[in-house]
């Protein structure tokens, strides 16, 4: 029903991220190679309200399909209404439904993950949106539970195959754990086992090796990337090549980093229309490209005040030209992963001079 899972084709989805995967981000990491997009998570009540900054937030264009737009809340019949009115505002690939968040203010309101704790409850939304929407598909992302001693993903997965949702995504984390620890394969993997829709796997997917040995070593029909596409959009391109054609696609260079920055600055000013707006909006944003750059600390101090393309322009030509001058990829400066703005140059042994060099230069 899913054409993207057709012929045995592993899909990689760019993880629905409040706040980061606007239209923008989604074109960005299509043009790079994700495979399916999904919007961020918006209310039901958002939407039959038909509160303004939510209808914004459904817009797409062409190039970013297949995509879903996720929808939260505890209210079937609200959910399968404000179903329905997305499907005639924008016409999405799909639905997609939000058992996931865990986040206290959609919690408290028996939102997101707090379905994980109600399965009836969270059957009878998934069912009323599948039956106001069908023929169109609709898919849903959970975690593994409501926490250590509720993981109930196997469970959860089942009732939502019950119901006629299409695909699942699974969190391999509980609500209880947020963000933190790491996420479990092995109980992603027990998911994928035990359904006969596609499970799609999520959790702390930074590079190709880690993509591969999600994909050999479970029955996942698909993955999931969230705050690795922040820094390393890339690894899209960099997986489906490897995926396709057994080929290792090297990291961009610096110059190629800055080059994808800028654009995405260009393309998100050209969005909002007002420049500081979008460039304040920017600014986490650019703290995460900034964490796979050498000097990372110091050009987060210059990067999260910037307020104009201009500046960060000026900024990129500062750090190639210290870049270049120093040598540093030469003398094997550690980049930093991904994962942790204290895996700074700064830390790393005879490494403080040249990040502060960077910052008075
Ligand atoms: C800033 C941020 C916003 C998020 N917003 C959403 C959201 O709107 N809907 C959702 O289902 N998950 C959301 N998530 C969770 C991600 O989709 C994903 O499940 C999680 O980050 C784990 O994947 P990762 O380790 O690849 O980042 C969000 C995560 C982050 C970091």
């Amino acid at each position: 029903m899913l054409p993207w899972f057709d012929n045995n084709w592993r899909p990689l989805y760019l993880a629905p991220m409040a706040g980061v995967t606007d239209s923008v981000f989604r074109r960005l990491c299509k043009e790079q190679g994700a495979d399916v997009c999904v919007t961020e998570f918006v209310s039901a009540d958002g939407i039959l309200h038909r509160n303004l900054r939510t209808r914004e937030m459904l817009n797409f264009r062409a190039e970013e399909r297949p995509v879903g737009v996720q929808l939260f809340g505890a209210d079937p019949k609200h959910m399968a209404d404000a179903a329905k009115a997305v499907i005639d505002w924008v016409a999405p690939d799909f639905i997609d439904l939000n058992f996931g968040c865990p986040v206290n203010k959609v919690v408290c309101k028996h939102g997101g993950a707090a379905l994980l704790r109600d399965c009836p409850l969270l059957e009878r939304v998934a069912l009323a949106v599948v039956k106001a929407v069908e023929p169109l598909p609709v898919t849903a992302k959970i975690r593994l539970g409501w926490s250590q001693e509720m993981i109930n993903a196997t469970t959860t997965a089942m009732a939502l195959e019950q119901a006629g949702i299409s695909a699942v995504a699974v969190h391999g984390r509980t609500r209880e754990q947020g963000y933190s620890g790491v996420a479990d394969w092995q109980a992603i993997a027990r998911v994928a086992e035990t359904v006969s829709i596609p499970v799609v796997g999520n959790g702390d997917l930074r590079g190709v090796d880690e993509i591969l040995l999600r994909l050999r070593s479970t029955r996942v029909r698909g993955l999931m990337i969230g705050r690795a596409a922040m820094t390393s959009p890339w690894l899209f391109r960099q997986a489906r090549r490897f995926l396709d054609h057994g080929e290792m696609v090297p990291d961009p260079s610096i110059e190629e980093r800055w080059s994808h920055i800028l654009c995405h600055c260009r393309m998100a000013v050209a969005e909002t229309g007002t420049e500081k707006h979008a460039m304040a909006a920017m600014r986490g944003r650019l703290m995460a490209y900034s964490k796979g750059m050498p000097g990372g600390r110091s050009l987060r101090a210059e990067l999260q005040q910037v307020s104009s393309i201009a500046q960060v322009e000026a900024i990129s030509r500062r750090h190639l030209a210290w870049f270049n001058s120093e040598n540093v990829a030469e003398e094997g400066l550690v980049f930093e992963g991904p994962e942790s703005f204290s895996n700074s140059i700064s830390s790393a042994p005879g490494r403080v001079g040249e990040a502060s060099h960077f910052a008075s230069s």
